[in-house]
């Protein structure tokens, strides 16, 4: 990779916070690193948003709220729109820039890109399907009259591993819906944000309807928000413990809230599957985004007749994987995020191998710079692991085995999580059965890959709630209004 294309990007990347259409430095002049997780090098350093600062952002918002609302939904849609193609134009520029900041391959890096785009593609088309509903009264007596209006203020709270689909998921139904925003980018990765919202700015986003707000200290400067009556809605993407402090903070003021939590994906193998394509699909439901993703299968359910042919041909598949920093040709594999993560990693893979867990390949950091952790997969993996509970978010596969049809559902629900499952079998009646008994909020039937901005996105248990995309998303941002009409 041209290392002065890198400087000159770095050199132009917006570093400020976006309020109310201008850039401008943190209320107390203070900033923050931003690091190159394959390199452990700066990149940049980015205004560190304060308390007063994101008050600033809701005074923005609160201010562009009403005449966004009453903006014909076209032109709403078309700022998105122009924001899509936009994206498309500078796709090499947003990929080298989120692999930077985040790791990923570029490969993945413009897949992201174009998936984010989508979103917005998405949500310009629903802008002009808002629609309510008129009835007669049962009794014929009057009429009953329902529409759509914009819930308001938002906080929208985006990741790390995705920075860009996961804020474009959210800012597209909520531009769309009429609402205006503030948007807290994930400490780790606000470059792909901010130039996003420039982005948006030169496709003629007015001002103060998103407002980016990134900073060190993300509860202190997004708590004084659910203090502040004025703000409606808060929708979150990350951890199940800190979407649980949200929903308590969210409750002072009764706000709307959308989850999308953590994940414990189970990825189900039966006998009468095809091998080669659950073999394929398995590395595209692990190793993307280095397995850093909510929707990454967790844990591999193989039937016993069969495991031990998919474990070996995943590990030779996983095994061969190139390494290194995303940057470089013929990269499959990116460092994990930072050290705390490839920690995680590690200490699950030494506890599953200290309770009897086979390395069938992998199981090691790789290299002494950059967070990078080496393509693993178990095997013989025993009940108490830890793995098997937690969400790994890095590149491990464990391989358990199943005898019946019963025990592989009972496994993969036993879990407080249920956010999505992989089923892998060519047999129509089972696949049916075990898609119903499954207690996730989607399901992969022989795919290895659910991600899809038409169709609605979303968990059960401590997976979260809300949908994002497809038809369900653009609701999150409107509530209904009744009108009782007399007719008498
Ligand atoms: C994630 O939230 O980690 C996955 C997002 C996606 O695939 O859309």
């Amino acid at each position: 990779m041209d290392s002065a294309r890198e400087t000159s990007l770095l050199q132009n990347v917006p570093t400020g916070l976006f309020i109310g259409g201008q850039w401008r430095g943190s209320g107390s002049g203070a900033t923050f690193r931003i690091e190159d997780p394959a390199t452990e090098q700066s990149l940049v350093e980015v205004a560190d948003g304060t308390p007063d600062d994101a008050r600033a952002a809701l005074d923005a918002c609160v201010g562009a709220q009403e005449a966004w609302a009453a903006t014909p939904p076209r032109e709403r849609g078309e700022v998105l729109r122009r924001t899509y193609e936009l994206m498309n134009e500078r796709i090499d520029d947003l990929a080298l820039l989120m692999t930077l900041e985040m790791g990923k391959p570029l490969s993945e890096s413009r897949a992201e890109v174009a998936y984010g785009a989508e979103f917005f593609r998405w949500f310009a088309e629903e802008a002009v399907r808002i629609d309510g509903r008129w009835s007669v009264n049962p009794n014929g007596s009057g009429r009953v009259l329902t529409m759509k209006q914009p819930v308001g203020p938002c906080l929208l709270i985006t990741p790390w591993n995705f920075p860009i689909a996961m804020g474009t998921r959210k800012i597209g139904p909520a531009v769309a819906a009429g609402c205006t925003m503030v948007v807290k980018p994930a400490q780790l990765t606000p470059l792909s944000m901010l130039t996003l919202a420039d982005l948006m700015r030169e496709a003629g986003l007015p001002d103060g309807l998103l407002n980016v707000v990134p900073s060190s200290k993300a509860s202190a400067v997004t708590g004084p928000l659910f203090e502040d009556p004025r703000l409606r809605k808060v929708s979150f993407t990350g951890s199940t413990p800190v979407g649980k402090t949200l929903m308590e903070l969210a409750s002072k003021h009764v706000l709307r809230v959308s989850m999308e939590l953590g994940g414990n994906a189970p990825y189900l193998v039966f006998d009468d599957a095809d091998l080669d394509a659950a073999v394929e699909q398995a590395l595209i439901a692990k190793m993307r985004n280095i397995g850093e993703s909510c929707v990454a299968a967790n844990r591999f359910h193989v039937h016993e007749s069969v495991a031990d042919e998919f474990a070996a041909r995943l590990a030779q598949r996983m095994g061969a994987m190139k390494v290194g920093r995303g940057t470089d040709d013929g990269v499959q594999v990116g460092p994990l995020i930072d050290e705390d993560q490839r920690s995680k990693v590690a200490e699950l893979v030494d506890d599953a191998v200290g309770k009897g867990a086979k390395v069938l390949t992998g199981g090691e950091r790789v290299g002494d710079r950059g967070y990078f952790y080496a393509p693993t997969v178990l095997a013989g993996i025993s009940d108490d692991a830890a793995l098997l509970r937690e969400e790994i978010f890095g590149p491990v596969a464990p391989v358990k085995t199943f005898t019946t049809e019963q025990e592989a559902i009972k496994a993969a629900n036993d879990s407080e999580y249920g956010l999505v499952a992989y089923v892998f079998t060519s047999d129509l009646k089972r696949a049916i059965r075990v898609v119903e008994g499954l207690d996730v909020g989607m399901v992969g039937l022989n795919r290895g890959l659910v991600s899809n901005p038409a169709a609605e996105f979303g968990g059960v248990k401590e997976s979260g709630f809300g949908r994002e995309g497809g038809r369900d998303g653009i609701e999150e941002y409107l509530y209904t209004k009744y009108v009782a009409v007399d007719l008498s």
